[in-house]
C-alpha cells in the first residue's frame, strides 16, 4: 500500500525550505554520499562539515582512500569520534576496489554487505546517489514517523522498528526520491526537532496525530537509560623538553589505531613504568588529575600523572611508543579528549 499524503508535501517543502548548501549536496557521486552518510551516522551536521571537506580533499575517490595508510585516514578521523567507522570505511574501500572495480554496487543488499553500512545508510546511498526508491530510517526520521503516526512505544523495540520500516517503505514516492529523502532528514533536523518542534511550519501537520493530540513532547518515547558503567585507567603525560610521549593503541577498543597517553597497567606505577619502558630513574611530578570520556557503553575516567623527565637514556623504546613535538599534537591522530588535555597543559 502506498501512502500518498507525506511524500508530495515533503518534496514541495524541501524545494522551498529545505537545506541546499550542505557540502555533500554539491555532488551525487556515491563515494561522496557514502562518506558523508557514515560521518553523519553518529555526529551532527555542524561537526561533520569541516571533517568532511578535509577528508574529501585528501581522499577524493575510492582508489585514493584504498591506497591511503591507516595512519593517514585515522588522522582525518581524529576528533570525530566512533573510530570504528574509519576502520569500516577503510575495509569497505578495499572491498570496493577488489570486488567492484572501484565503483559502488547499486542495490541496498549489496551496499548493506559492506562494513559499516546498515540498512538506512544503504537506503540513503541508493536514494541520494542513484535516485532509486529505498527507505531510510535514522533517528531523525524515526522521530518524524513516530510523531506523525502517534507511535508511543520506544522505537528500539523490534516490533516497533519493523513497523517503522514498513511505514518508511509505504511512504516512498515513485519519483523525486532523492529530494524526498533529503526532505525527511531536513524535516527531522530543522522542524520536527526533539525539543520545541516547529509544528506550525510543518507541511504535514494537518494529519499529524501527535500535533492533533498534543503528544509532541511525549513522542518519541525515551529509552529507559541504565547508568553507564565506569572504567578507570591510569595514564602518564610524560614531557621531555618540548616533546610528549604517546602510545599507539593497537589492541581492539574504542581508540584503536589512535595515539593516546601511555597506560600504566596493573603491576606498574609511574616509578617502575619509566624505569622499565624508558630506562629513566628520575623525574619531576608536575601535576595530576582526572579527565572523562563518555562512550556508548561506558564512561572512562583517565587518571593522569604529568611528569617531566630531563635526560633520556639510550634504551631502545618499544615500537608503539613515540615522542611527539608539542607543536605536532594538534594535527596528530589523537582522541579528542586527550588532544584537549595536551593542548591545555
Ligand atoms: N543526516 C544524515 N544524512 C544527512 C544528509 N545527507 N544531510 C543532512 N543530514 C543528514
Amino acid at each position: 500500500m502506498t501512502n500518498s499524503y507525506i511524500a508530495p508535501r515533503l518534496i514541495d517543502w524541501q524545494k522551498k525550505s529545505g537545506r541546499h548548501d550542505l557540502p555533500w549536496q554539491k555532488s551525487n557521486d556515491p563515494y561522496v554520499v557514502w562518506i558523508s552518510e557514515v560521518m553523519l551516522q553518529q555526529t551532527q551536521v555542524s561537526t561533520v562539515i569541516p571533517f568532511f571537506n578535509k577528508f574529501i580533499d585528501s581522499f577524493p575517490n575510492i582508489n585514493k582512500l584504498a591506497e591511503a595508510s591507516e595512519d593517514e585516514v585515522m588522522e582525518h578521523w581524529s576528533g570525530l569520534g566512533y573510530y570504528r567507522r574509519a576502520k569500516f570505511i577503510m575495509q569497505s574501500a578495499t572491498i570496493l576496489v577488489k570486488k567492484y572495480n572501484a565503483t559502488f554496487p547499486m542495490t541496498v543488499d549489496e551496499l548493506k554487505s559492506l562494513p559499516g553500512i546498515g540498512k538506512s545508510t544503504a537506503g540513503a546511498i541508493c536514494a541520494l546517489a542513484f535516485k532509486k526508491p529505498a527507505p531510510i530510517l535514522d533517528a531523525n526520521v524515526k522521530r518524524v514517523f513516530c510523531r506523525f503516526y502517534g507511535i508511543k512505544e520506544w522505537s528500539g523495540e523490534t516490533r516497533i522498528d519493523k513497523k517503522l520500516w514498513d511505514l518508511a517503505e509505504q511512504n516512498l514516492p515513485d519519483k523525486e526520491v532523492s529530494i524526498y529523502t533529503q526532505a525527511l532528514m531536513d524535516m527531522g533536523a530543522t522542524l520536527c526537532k526533539p525539543k520545541v518542534p516547529l509544528c506550525l511550519k510543518c507541511p504535514i501537520n494537518k494529519k499529524c496525530i501527535s500535533y492533533e493530540n498534543n503528544w509532541v513532547n511525549e513522542i518519541p518515547a525515551k529509552k529507559i537509560k541504565k547508568p553507564k558503567p565506569i572504567r578507570v585507567k591510569h595514564v602518564l603525560i610524560l614531557e621531555n623538553k618540548n616533546q610528549i610521549l604517546l602510545e599507539k593503541k593497537i589492541s581492539p577498543g574504542v581508540w584503536q589505531g589512535l595515539w593516546s597517553l601511555p597506560e600504566i597497567k596493573k603491576g606498574f606505577n609511574e616509578v617502575n613504568w619509566v624505569q622499565h619502558f624508558l630506562g629513566i630513574s628520575s623525574f619531576k611530578t608536575l601535576n595530576e588529575g582526572t579527565i572523562s570520556a563518555i562512550f556508548s557503553h561506558y564512561k572512562l575516567n583517565l587518571i593522569f600523572k604529568h611528569l617531566s623527565v630531563n635526560d633520556l637514556s639510550d634504551k631502545q623504546i618499544k615500537d608503539t611508543l613515540k615522542w611527539f613535538e608539542k607543536t605536532q599534537l594538534s594535527d596528530a591522530s589523537l582522541p579528542a579528549p586527550i588532544k584537549r588535555l595536551l593542548i591545555n597543559i
